[in-house]
């Protein structure tokens, strides 16, 4: 059975919680969060996508609020670190060096500079770092990849992405409000379809950014356009901006040169492809969520599977390099090029 630890016990750790309880041979065995309170506050609602709200069974699980205490007395096969992001790296770190296999949250850290010492580490430690690029492994998002890669309805010819909603509310400290501690709106939120361009184009040559300021600094709305030789013209749109009423909503369309694929959370069916004739249809996919695959993936790849990686550490720092490039076009109002 692998032991597993969760560090962070808001949203998303909530969310690796209820993943791992689904993953056959694993078992949640220790959590370390530095709220005392944390488990009457697990019952209050939060999160930006349904399905995420648990009842958590302590039974059996031992709290910590001292992370290097969870790491020498827990015997951890492998850690969720589902801690805010200016925690990422000094917490994984801890974790690999201590043996423990890493599942970090998205984005990888702060910096472009961070993310390679926690590569280094991960490569000296031996041990298996992922980072919860959960889009990669959204069902829908899985299987658009797999037929533009299946080449049957030719290349893209355009493709709009949209990551809309309002700003977290959830987190005890408002640390999501900390551009010096979440990297803002395009790092935390947008970078999801930064990085699912990153899987489907590979590196952008570079980016041309729009931003509308939020009212404390930073930004509260970006429309991007990835810049790539050849034709395809793509974008991607981010908010922390709309009205709390107007819920959530992630979606694209891809243009191909015999099909639009369509994708819309809010939209019934959510999942559509439109063909040169005929009406549309939406086609299978796998069962679960994008954080379930994810865990799943990761839990057999300690177990000793071999997978193909569908994200590779040093495609999750290049988010992080494109979003850092982003953001600088944004303020400049000018193309940046990324090397
Ligand atoms: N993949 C996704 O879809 C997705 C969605 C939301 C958030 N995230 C990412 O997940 C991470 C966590 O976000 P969240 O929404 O769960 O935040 P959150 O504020 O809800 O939870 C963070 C938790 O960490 C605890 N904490 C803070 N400092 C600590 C410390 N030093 N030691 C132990 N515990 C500590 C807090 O008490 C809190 O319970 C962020 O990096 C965020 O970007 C990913």
């Amino acid at each position: 059975m692998l032991r597993i630890g969760i560090a962070g016990f808001g949203f998303m750790g909530r969310t690796h919680y209820t993943c791992w309880n689904k993953v056959e041979g694993a078992k949640v065995v220790a959590i370390c969060d530095v709220n005392p309170n944390i488990v009457e506050d697990t019952k209050k609602a939060v999160g930006n996508i349904g399905d995420a709200q648990p009842e958590i069974d302590f039974a059996g699980i031992d709290l910590y609020a001292d992370f290097d205490k969870m790491l020498s007395e827990a015997k951890l096969d492998a850690v969720s670190i589902t801690l805010p992001t200016f925690l990422h790296p000094d917490f994984t770190i801890r974790a690999l060096s201590g043996g423990v296999n890493v599942m970090c949250e998205k984005p990888m850290a702060l910096n472009v500079a961070e993310c390679e010492k926690m590569i280094a580490a991960a490569k000296s430690s031996g041990r298996l770092l992922q980072i919860g690029h959960c889009v990669r492994f959204w069902p829908e998002y899985a299987k658009t990849k797999q037929i533009i890669d299946g080449g049957e309805y030719g290349r893209v010819v355009a493709a709009s992405l949209r990551r809309l909603g309002s700003a977290p509310t959830w987190s005890a400290d408002n640390w999501f409000g900390d551009e010096q501690r979440s990297g803002g709106m395009a790092l935390d939120l947008h970078i999801h379809d930064t990085d699912y361009v990153q899987h489907l184009f590979g590196m952008p040559r570079a980016v041309a950014s729009f931003g509308a300021k939020a009212p404390g600094g930073g930004l509260a709305h970006i429309v991007t356009q990835y810049i790539y030789d050849g034709e395809p013209v793509i974008t991607a749109e981010g908010s922390w901006a709309m009205m709390p009423s107007f819920g959530f909503e992630m979606s694209f369309n891809i243009v191909l040169e015999k099909a639009t694929i369509v994708y819309d959370l809010t939209r019934d069916p959510m999942f559509k492809i439109c063909g040169v004739e005929g009406e549309p249809f939406t086609p299978e996919v796998e069962k679960g969520d994008g954080w379930l695959l994810q865990i799943a993936h990761f839990a057999k790849t300690i177990a000793g599977e071999k997978l193909e990686p569908v994200t590779t550490l040093e495609q999750s720092r290049d988010s992080v390099k494109i979003v850092a490039a982003e953001k600088e076009s944004a303020e400049k109002m000018q193309i940046v090029s990324i090397s």
